[in-house]
């Protein structure tokens, strides 16, 4: 029988951490949402309110279904509203220094058999799980944005999780209506190995000007089949995230040069182009959501 979870907390309110707590939330369980300061908080809050409300505009959701979603969230500042949850999804910035010194905190904080669990999307989960005293009891549970939106999860075992904590995040998984795949702590996983290296050489391609933005996303929307193109999809997936999970992988990943992060996403990074959330990546954006091209 696998272990119900009735409430979870989350880590980190930025877009996948929102769009995390969201998932939860629909999806009957409640949620102890964190962040370290009440404007981070606020901002956290907004986009929660911003994605159920146009939800409700769709018709996807009633405003009584938004408002109870809405009622099982419980915002707070500070890991020590933690302590009694079951379960706790880390969705905070990609540093490994970060998340150590925050799961080591989590430690003292949780019930000793709270599983706690990081959204990384490229850092070792082991470095990550050694530094509590229950490894056996941390995984990864890595969701892709937009995290209500997109079906996967990848649930990332280590050589010291317990199995039966990974059937039941599984099993976990399944209740919230995602497709779970399992795979060992190895360097962006399954799918952001295979998907930075193509997005990395779509930059390549753009920066030797061999063909225009339009015409490389054009190429694989309307040829591969995908939803969207890849710098149309770098934007979504915000332009220093993707930096950090290519320069991550090309080093533990064994440094294959598909991987080397391509010179003009570093320039665009320190130039602050980091995307939608930005207003400007490789497109330009009035507000977050569909592009306006300058
Ligand atoms: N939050 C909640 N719902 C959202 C959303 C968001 N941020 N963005 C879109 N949606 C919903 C819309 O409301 C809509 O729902 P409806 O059809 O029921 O009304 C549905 O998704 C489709 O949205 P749109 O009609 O606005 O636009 P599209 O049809 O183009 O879909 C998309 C948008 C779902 C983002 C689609 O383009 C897509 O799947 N793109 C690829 C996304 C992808 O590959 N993500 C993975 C990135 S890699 C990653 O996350 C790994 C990490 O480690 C970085």
């Amino acid at each position: 029988m696998a272990r119900e979870f009735t409430s979870v907390g989350v880590v980190g309110l930025g877009t996948m951490g929102a769009g995390i707590v969201e998932v939860f939330a629909r999806n009957g369980v409640d949620v102890v949402a964190v962040e370290i300061s009440e404007e981070a908080l606020e901002r956290g809050r907004a986009t929660l309110t911003r994605s159920t409300d146009r939800a409700v505009a769709r018709g996807r959701l009633t405003p009584a279904d938004r408002d109870a979603l809405l009622g099982r969230v419980r915002f707070a500042v500070g890991l020590a509203a933690l302590d009694a949850v079951d379960l706790v999804i880390e969705a905070v910035p990609e540093r490994l220094d970060l998340k150590r010194r925050l799961f080591a905190e989590l430690d003292r904080i949780c019930r000793p058999e709270a599983i706690l669990a990081t959204n990384t999307s490229s850092l070792s989960v082991t470095e990550i799980a050694v530094a509590t005293e229950r490894p056996q009891r941390v995984v990864g549970v890595h969701f892709f944005n937009p995290a209500p939106v997109m079906k996967l999860v990848e649930v990332i075992r280590t050589v010291v999780t317990a199995p039966e904590v990974v059937a039941d995040v599984e099993a976990f998984c399944r209740r919230l209506g995602k497709v779970g795949v399992t795979i060992g702590d190895r360097a962006g996983f399954i799918a952001n190995f295979l998907l930075f290296g193509y997005l990395n050489q779509a930059i390549g391609m753009l920066e030797a000007q061999y063909a225009s933005r339009e015409d490389i996303d054009a190429a694989m929307k309307l040829g591969g089949g995908l939803p969207m193109g890849p710098l149309t999809l770098l934007d979504l997936i915000g332009l220093d995230v993707a930096y950090e999970i290519l320069d991550t992988v090309y080093r533990r990943g064994g440094r294959d040069r598909r991987h080397a992060p391509a010179p003009l996403l570093r320039q665009m990074v320190t130039a602050g182009l980091l995307g939608r959330k930005s207003g400007r990546g490789f497109y330009t954006y009035e507000r977050p959501g569909s592009p306006v091209v300058v």
